[in-house]
């Protein structure tokens, strides 16, 4: 009687809180986020009987990263979500200090779900831990039961320089008659690395190979990998913690990319190039894809970033996802564009052609905290030009873009942006017939700027006041806004 109790009052009590954080300023309006508590990185994220599915790393009591869930919302469009209980909680022996993250899998019409068991087995969570593989399964993708099987890999191989506990996040796939996972890993001496193992029934797994390994400024630790063919060619993704800024790279905490090679799925081999980033902006970490049943390669991140101040949190509630983006290959680099379907929540167009700036300009109907905006600039000769976003300038609040036509860059700057974490960050964007293309998604608290069709996206959580909804362009020489449009995102 008195548990009853206790459970319905902390059922009241977090019924409230879904309330107070739907109602919140800074709450996104068309992002994935929790209702309530915390959110880090996407799991699971799969197209199953008809419908999209996205898991994430939640804690469903408190606002911060605690012992983990998986959280879970579905949809049938990629726009309009539906959150449903959490997938996996915490419990086995194997997985009693968090079911880490993970992905899906389509077998004989029910869904799998791969996740690592995560166990503390001292005080040092860096070095005390023990982690596992293990599996659930569902006929209906909502209620998910853990097979009696897990682990199904219960540790990390032998006489390899794979080091014994940091073994996570399995991202599953089917290759011809085989089942397939990498796995996040590192050396003995903290190089990060990928593993690759292989099943031909979800449960037997094999390993094969280490298939990349980070060599120079290349991190201590691969988390969230992900490998998938796209134009005939092997995608390698993972998120390298701890590579040293370069220049105008790697400023964030952790990074996010990607390799483009081959994989010789019988050696264990994969011959890749550069690496590549993700995103150019400040928050944007663990990215998992998907293939749909339109043959679309879809990428979905969290978008904040770990250490990094996170000013919802003292609200109750914290973290969210990225737009869904479709990824492309081009000339071997990764093209990103947002999924089509986020149109639907186009209102209120309002278009202008063929503008000239020079100074300062605003328009009294292109402002807001939740539009989309696309502009075109057109330079005749080199000019330092940009658009200032969520501005109040009597607070002097501003989120301000910049291209250096000297120079060739494009600058995100956020040290004026509100109660969050400020910063700039730079990328290197060359232009062709000197203009520059940007559609910025601007969420209550996002902002995600595609740039030139998708060459490169800057992605960054900034917290305004709630009236900073101001958007003014500037130019230090004369040029033309060749188009610009705007539309409220409902
Ligand atoms: C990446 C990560 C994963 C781990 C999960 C835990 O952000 O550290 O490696 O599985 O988060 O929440």
């Amino acid at each position: 009687m008195v548990e009853e109790i206790r459970i319905r009052a902390a059922q009241q009590e977090l019924n409230k809180l879904k309330q107070k954080v739907h109602e919140h300023e800074w709450r996104l309006q068309y992002h994935v986020a929790p209702i309530a508590n915390w959110m880090n990185d996407p799991n699971g994220f799969c197209y199953f009987k008809g419908e999209y599915h996205l898991f994430y790393q939640h804690h469903p009591y408190v606002p911060k990263w605690d012992t983990m869930y998986w959280g879970h919302v579905k949809s049938k469009d990629l726009v309009n979500w539906e959150h449903l209980p959490p997938a996996l909680a915490p419990g086995e022996t194997y997985d009693k200090d968090g079911c880490f993250s993970g992905s899906a899998i389509e077998k004989d019409g029910k869904l799998y779900l791969m996740y690592t068991g995560n166990v503390w087995t001292g005080e040092n969570y860096d070095e005390d831990l023990k982690q596992v593989q293990a599996l659930a399964v569902s006929e209906d993708a909502v209620r998910f039961e853990k097979l009696e099987e897990n682990p199904v890999i219960s540790e990390a191989p032998k006489g390899e320089d794979i080091h014994p506990f940091h073994f996570r996040d399995p991202k599953v796939w089917k290759h011809e008659e085989n089942y397939y996972c990498v796995l996040g890993s590192k050396t003995h001496d903290n190089i990060g690395q990928v593993l690759l193992y292989r099943s031909k029934d979800l449960l037997n797994w094999e390993f094969i190979n280490i298939i990349a390994k980070g060599e120079g400024n290349f991190g201590y630790m691969w988390e969230c990998p992900d490998l998938f063919e796209l134009n005939d060619k092997d995608i390698l993704i993972m998120s390298p913690q701890g590579v040293k800024p370069e220049g105008n790279l790697y400023q964030n905490l952790h990074q996010a990319g990607y390799v483009v090679g081959e994989l010789d799925y019988v050696k264990g081999n994969l011959s890749y190039g550069e690496f590549e980033l993700l995103d150019y902006g400040f928050d944007y970490y663990a990215p998992q894809t998907m293939l749909d049943n339109k043959d679309r390669r879809i990428v979905i991140a969290w978008m904040d970033m770990w250490e990094s101040k996170m000013p919802t949190q003292e609200h109750g509630y914290s973290g969210a996802m990225t737009l869904p983006r479709v990824l492309e290959l081009k000339n071997n680099k990764l093209i990103t564009s947002p999924v089509k379907e986020i149109e639907q929540l186009r209102t209120n167009e309002v278009s202008y052609e063929q503008l000239k700036l020079i100074n300062e300009m605003s328009l009294t109907d292109v402002e807001g905290d939740c539009i989309e905006l696309d502009v075109t600039f057109k330079m005749k000769q080199p000019a330092t030009f940009g658009v200032r976003l969520r501005v109040d300038d009597s607070l002097g609040e501003e989120t301000v873009f910049t291209y250096y036509g000297q120079k060739g860059i494009l600058e995100f700057d956020r040290n004026e942006s509100g109660k969050g974490p400020g910063g700039v960050r730079k990328t290197k964007i060359m232009l062709e017939e000197n203009k520059l293309h940007l559609r910025i998604f601007i969420d209550k608290s996002s902002i995600e700027v595609f740039i030139n069709e998708g060459e490169q996206v800057m992605t960054g959580r900034i917290y305004p006041s709630i009236n900073s909804n101001k958007i003014s362009f500037f130019s230090d020489e004369e040029i033309e806004i060749s188009e610009l449009k705007k539309w409220e995102l409902k």
